[in-house]
């Protein structure tokens, strides 16, 4: 057992994946689990921490001593991790936020038409939520960390990435066709905006939560 280095602290987390809806049956969406999210949710309950957990579609129940808002859309998601933001110590986006979501939202199912190709789906912008509570910080002292899942260059497209949101950490993270995603386990590198570098070496997802919220509780000494 740990000792509880985040007693007395909020901390806010957001997992899973965001649905753009095209319809009432159909949607843009990504292959996150939301496992990450909920290990570094049932991690930091462990240390001691009050903990929201902003789950985006994902199909786990909800930790036992964590405050759960379920959310589906990206916008829905900022919502919700801007209300938590404002008297948290600490914010983690280990969620996988659609960059664009369709332009429109059809209230019927979209029909096909036999004689007709398909019509081109139109695509607008997503808030960057983590960009914009590392610009906001709600509070002083906040520490916020972001996730990058990268297929190539990864520390170099992680360093430009971390310096372009502006968050304090950033857990860089290889992925392919069979690696991450769905699986219980990781590897990753978690990049401070003080030059330092932490490589997690392959294991459960816990390990890499336990040495985000290590890195956490050293910047909110
Ligand atoms: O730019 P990219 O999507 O690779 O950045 C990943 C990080 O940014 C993750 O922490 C993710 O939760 C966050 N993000 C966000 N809002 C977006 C896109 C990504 O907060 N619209």
């Amino acid at each position: 057992v740990r000792e509880p280095d985040l007693a007395g602290r909020h901390v806010v987390v957001s997992a899973g994946g965001t649905r753009e809806p095209l319809d009432p049956v159909r949607f843009l969406g990504n292959r996150s689990s939301g496992k990450q999210g909920y290990a570094l949710a049932r991690t930091a309950a462990a240390r001691g921490a009050r903990v929201t957990l902003v789950a985006a579609n994902a199909s786990m129940p909800d930790p036992a001593g964590v405050d759960v808002v379920r959310v589906g859309t990206a916008v829905e998601l900022r919502e919700a991790m801007l209300r938590a933001a404002a008297d948290a110590d600490a914010v983690v986006m280990a969620a996988a936020v659609a960059d664009f979501r369709p332009a429109t939202y059809a209230t019927g199912k979209i029909k096909k038409k036999d004689d007709q190709d398909p019509a081109p789906i139109a695509l607008v912008r997503n808030p960057d939520i983590l960009a914009e509570i590392s610009t906001a910080r709600a509070r002083s002292g906040q520490v916020v960390v972001g996730f990058a899942a990268e297929t190539d260059d990864v520390l170099a497209n992680g360093r430009a990435k971390l310096k372009r949101k502006g968050c304090d950490l950033l857990v860089v993270n290889e992925v392919g066709e069979r690696k991450t995603f769905g699986s219980e386990e990781n590897e990753a590198v978690v990049l401070g905006a003080d030059g330092s570098e932490t490589p997690v070496a392959h294991g459960p997802k816990e390990a890499l939560a336990d040495t985000v919220w290590d890195l956490v509780a050293a910047r909110l000494e």
